[in-house]
C-alpha cells in the first residue's frame, strides 16, 4: 500500500484487565495482519526497555517504592518518549497494535484513589487511538486463568476497582469485546474491527490528540 496524500497506518490499542488475553490476541493479530501484507508493528506500554521503563518495571516488581502520583507521571512519560516515533510510523503507513495505553494509565491510577481529571492531564496531547479494543472479562474469571503473577497490581480486589474505572473512559473509539468467549471467537471479532479501522485510516482519516 503506497503512501498517497494523507494515507496512514492505524493506531490500535488493546486494553483490559491483567489476564484478559490482550497479549495473546495482539500476537495473533500481528501475524494475521502481516499475512495480509500490511505494514504493522506490535508495541506495548509500559515499554520497559527505556530508562523510565526500568524505573516502572522495578516499581511493579515491588523492588522500589514510589508515590502514586510519581509513578503515574512515569507511566505517562514512558508514552511521551515514544510519541514522535509513533507519529512517524503512522504517517509512513505502518499500523501500530499497542498493548495498553493512556486508558491503563488513568484506570490503574484512579483505582488507587487519584482524581480522574488529574490523571488525564499528562496524557493530553498524546496521539489519540483510532480504535480501542477493550477485552471485557469479569475480574474473578481473569483471576482463575492460570492465576496472576507476583506484580504489584495483580490482585483481585484491585482489579475489580480498575474494571470500574475503565468503564468511565469508554468513548466512541471503543469496541467492547466479550473476552470470556473462546479465543478463536474473540480473535474473529477483533479482526473485523481492525480491518475496518485500517481501511478508514488508509483513505486519510486525520490523526488527532487525546483528551484536549
Ligand atoms: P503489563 O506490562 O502490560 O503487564 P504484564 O507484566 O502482565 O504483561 O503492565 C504492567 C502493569 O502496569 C499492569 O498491571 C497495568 C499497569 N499500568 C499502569 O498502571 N499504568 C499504565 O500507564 C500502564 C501502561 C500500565
Amino acid at each position: 500500500n503506497g503512501n498517497r496524500d494523507n494515507s496512514r497506518g492505524a493506531l490500535i490499542v488493546l486494553e483490559g484487565l491483567d489476564r484478559s488475553g490482550k497479549t495473546s490476541q495482539s500476537t495473533r493479530l500481528l501475524s494475521y495482519l502481516e499475512q495480509q501484507g500490511f505494514s504493522v508493528e506490535s508495541w506495548r506500554f509500559p515499554d520497559r526497555s527505556t530508562c523510565v521503563g526500568e524505573m516502572i518495571s522495578s516499581y511493579l516488581a515491588n523492588k522500589s517504592q514510589l508515590d502514586d502520583r510519581t509513578i503515574h507521571l512515569l507511566f505517562s512519560a514512558n508514552r511521551w518518549e515514544k510519541r514522535s516515533l509513533m507519529e512517524m510510523k503512522l504517517r509512513s503507513g505502518t499500523t501500530l497494535l499497542v498493548d495498553r495505553y493512556s486508558y491503563s494509565g488513568v484506570a490503574f491510577s484512579s483505582a488507587k484513589g487519584l482524581d480522574v481529571e488529574w490523571c488525564k492531564g499528562p496524557e493530553m496531547g498524546l496521539l489519540a487511538p483510532d480504535l480501542v479494543l477493550y477485552l471485557n472479562i469479569p475480574p474473578e474469571k481473569a483471576a482463575e486463568r492460570g492465576g496472576y503473577g507476583g506484580e504489584r497490581y495483580e490482585q483481585l480486589e484491585f482489579q475489580r476497582k480498575v474494571a470500574q474505572h475503565y468503564k468511565m473512559l469508554c468513548d466512541a473509539t471503543w469496541k467492547i469485546i466479550d473476552a470470556s468467549l473462546p479465543m478463536e471467537d474473540v480473535e474473529k471479532q477483533l479482526r473485523e474491527f481492525v480491518m475496518d479501522c485500517i481501511a478508514t485510516c488508509q483513505i486519510g482519516k486525520p490523526l488527532s490528540q487525546l483528551w484536549l
